[in-house]
């Protein structure tokens, strides 16, 4: 029995092991996102979380017996808030088996409508972070939660409510209308005096396009906004970071014309 169980435990320890190293290799593992710090980090979790859980599997099928089974087994209390009910917004609580689910949280959302509840609403729609559809408040972050791991330590329960200081429009959506308002008035597009020749395009040096790295790459799921106290109080007048952040990104772009835009 002890030989039997002893390359198991193995097995798994080097697992975590090996996930942890890994992970900690940073833009040697996850070529795909070097320069990408956030997602790093967010990769790196979802590996660490996976050997956790992986390790917890292995534990339950060693242990076979009464109780086990819960191991895997987490609390997820989701915000819920219906305006055609009467009633005051509160937490549900859903169970989801994390060995029997995709790693992120998004997927735990989709387990839950498609199993338990098909009346919980949500955002979603690319479920890789390009779209920024499903931005929400995680554990008291504000983040996409198709990106975000699901944290697999089960002893506590994972918070998921609403963009917070938003128009909630139902459950975990909410109305981002004057949000989209604010980034309109900024003009996002190229605005400039000197077209490009016929049938050509813009030419830039590579300094000039180095210039809008960090800039261009925002999705809009309004996670930075939301989490801005001064966007929270005065959200009509301050257009908040992420509209700046594109008004930014075209005052930077060399051939922008920067007095039209102010002036207009
Ligand atoms: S579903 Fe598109 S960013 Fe999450």
């Amino acid at each position: 029995m002890l030989r039997r169980t002893l390359p198991r435990l193995a097995s798994v320890k080097d697992r975590v092991v090996d996930a942890a190293k890994q992970a900690v290799k940073g833009d040697e593992h996850f070529p795909a996102l070097k320069g990408q710090p956030a997602a790093r980090v967010h990769a790196r979790e979802s590996a660490e979380n996976q050997a956790g859980l992986a390790a917890a599997e292995e534990e339950k099928e060693r242990g076979g017996g009464k109780g086990k089974a819960s191991r895997t087994v987490k609390e997820f209390q989701i915000y819920r808030w219906n305006p055609d009910s009467p009633g005051r917004p509160f937490l549900q609580s859903y169970f989801v088996d994390l060995g029997t689910c995709g790693p992120m949280v998004l997927d735990v959302l989709q387990k839950i409508k498609s199993e338990q509840d098909s009346t919980l609403v949500y955002r979603r729609s690319c479920r890789e972070g390009i779209c920024g559809s499903c931005s929400m408040n995680i554990d008291g972050v504000n983040t996409v939660a198709c990106l975000k791991p699901v944290d697999t330590d089960t002893s506590r329960a994972t918070m998921i409510t609403p963009l917070p200081h938003m128009y909630v429009v139902k459950d975990l959506v909410v109305d981002m209308t004057n949000f989209y308002q604010q980034y309109k008035s900024v003009e996002p597009w190229l605005k400039t005096k000197r077209p490009a020749a016929e049938g050509r395009e813009h030419a830039q040096l590579p300094a000039e396009r180095k210039k809008l790295d960090g800039l261009y790459e925002c999705i809009l799921c309004a996670c930075c906004s939301t989490a801005c106290p001064s966007y929270w109080w005065n959200s009509e007048d301050f257009l908040g970071p992420a509209a700046l952040l594109h008004a930014y990104r075209w005052v930077s772009d060399r051939y922008d014309a920067l007095l039209s835009r102010i002036c207009t």
